[in-house]
C-alpha cells in the first residue's frame, strides 16, 4: 500500500468519525488490516516501529477529537470483548483502559488479583486459560514481574497488551508522554528530554527512551549513580549526575517517582537527601534561562521529586498527559483488534 493510499485511508477513517457515522467496524478493520500496526500484542515499545507510533498518534488525534464531543462514544469494538486483570495495583493505567474500551463500547470485565482466585494458587496460565474460556479477545495486563505478558502472549490466544510488567516496559504510559510532548510542541523530532529519577527500577524510563529515539528525540537520564543503570549508554542516551545541568539542556523534563517498592536494598542515605539534590522546585524552575515543560507520569509523590507548585504550575503538562492516556489506549486497542492471529 502506498504512503497516498494509506493517507487516503487515514482521511477517510478520520471523516467517518468526525461524522459519528455509526460505521461498520469490519470496514475500518479492513483498512487498518492494511496499514495496521506491524504487531499483534503492545508488550513493549521494542515490538514497534516509528510507522506504528506515527500511526498511533493519528488514530489517537481522532479519537482525541471524539473525546471532546458532548458523545464520546463509537461504536468502534462493538462485540469485542476485553478482560484489564491487574495484579499490581493502579489508578490511572486501569481507568484509562477501562474508559477507552467503553468509549469504544467494547465489552468489558475487570479482574484484581487481590479478590480473585490466585490468591488461592491459581497459576497466571491457568488464571488467564479460565477468564478467556469465557470468550475473551484481549487482555490488558498489569503485572509485579518483568516479562509477564511476553510469557502470556506465547500461551494464550487471546491479544496481550502490557499494561506495565514489573521494571521492564510501559508501553502505553510512553505512547501518552510522547504525544503530549508533539502536542505541547508540534513534533517530537530534535526536542531535549531529561528523564529523572530512579531509571534503575522504571519501566516508564526504559518505554520513554525506547519511543523517544523512535520519534528521533534526544534523550538524557538524570539521577544518582546508584539509580542509573550501566547499560544505558548502550541505548544512546545521555547520562548526567547534576539536575542543574540537566536542567539547562532539556526542553522537556519527565520527574519519575522513586519507586521504594521495588528497591531492595538503600540505592541513597535518605529520601530528604535524595530531594535536595533531585526534587524539583518552583525556585528551580524559574531560575532556568527557557520554560520547560514537566511531566510526571504519576503517582506523584508531592514534596519528594517534584514541589505542589511545580505540579500545579503552567510549565506542568501532568493532566494532559492524562487526558491523552484515554485517546492513546483507544487507538492502540483499536488498531490491535484489526491486526489477524
Ligand atoms: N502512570 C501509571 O502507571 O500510574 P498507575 O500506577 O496509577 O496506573
Amino acid at each position: 500500500m502506498s504512503n497516498n493510499e494509506v493517507c487516503d485511508c487515514l482521511s477517510r477513517f478520520k471523516l467517518l468519525i468526525l461524522q459519528h457515522s455509526i460505521f461498520d467496524i469490519r470496514y475500518s478493520i479492513l483498512i487498518y488490516h492494511m496499514a495496521g500496526l506491524s504487531t499483534r500484542h503492545l508488550l513493549g515499545i521494542k515490538d514497534l516501529n516509528p510507522a506504528d507510533i506515527q500511526l498511533i498518534f493519528e488514530t489517537a488525534d481522532n479519537f482525541k477529537t471524539v473525546l471532546n464531543r458532548p458523545i464520546k462514544k463509537v461504536p468502534s469494538l462493538r462485540d469485542v470483548t476485553i478482560a484489564n486483570i491487574f495484579f499490581e495495583n493502579s489508578t490511572r493505567t486501569r481507568l484509562s483502559f477501562e474508559l477507552a474500551e467503553k468509549r469504544l463500547s467494547a465489552d468489558v470485565v475487570n479482574f484484581a488479583a487481590s479478590s480473585s482466585s490466585v490468591s488461592k494458587g491459581e497459576t497466571l496460565i491457568d488464571t488467564v486459560n479460565n477468564i478467556l474460556a469465557m470468550k475473551v479477545d484481549m487482555v490488558v495486563m498489569r503485572h509485579p514481574y518483568a516479562g509477564a505478558g511476553i510469557f502470556l502472549s506465547k500461551h494464550v490466544k487471546a491479544q496481550i497488551v502490557n499494561a506495565g510488567d514489573g521494571a521492564h516496559e510501559h508501553p502505553t504510559q510512553a505512547l501518552l508522554d510522547a504525544f503530549s510532548i508533539r502536542e505541547k510542541l508540534g513534533e517530537v523530532a530534535g526536542k531535549k528530554v531529561v528523564i529523572v529519577g530512579d531509571i534503575l527500577h522504571s519501566r516508564v524510563a526504559l518505554s520513554n527512551i525506547l519511543c523517544l529515539k523512535h520519534l528521533g528525540a534526544e534523550v538524557m537520564v538524570c539521577g544518582p549513580t546508584t539509580l542509573i543503570p550501566k547499560y544505558i549508554g548502550s541505548l544512546g542516551v545521555k547520562v548526567e549526575h547534576n539536575l542543574i545541568k540537566a536542567l539547562n539542556w532539556c526542553d522537556v523534563a519527565n520527574m519519575l517517582r522513586i519507586q521504594l517498592e521495588r528497591q531492595d536494598i538503600k540505592y541513597f542515605p535518605s529520601l530528604r537527601e535524595y530531594t535536595m539534590l533531585y526534587g524539583l522546585n518552583k525556585q528551580i524552575l524559574d531560575s532556568l534561562d527557557k520554560d520547560i515543560i514537566v511531566m510526571h507520569p504519576g503517582p506523584i509523590n508531592r514534596g519528594v521529586e517534584i514541589t505542589s507548585d511545580v505540579a500545579d504550575s503552567k510549565q506542568s503538562i501532568i493532566l494532559d498527559q492524562v487526558e491523552n492516556g484515554v485517546a492513546i489506549r483507544m487507538a492502540v486497542l483499536f488498531l490491535l483488534a484489526g491486526q489477524t492471529p
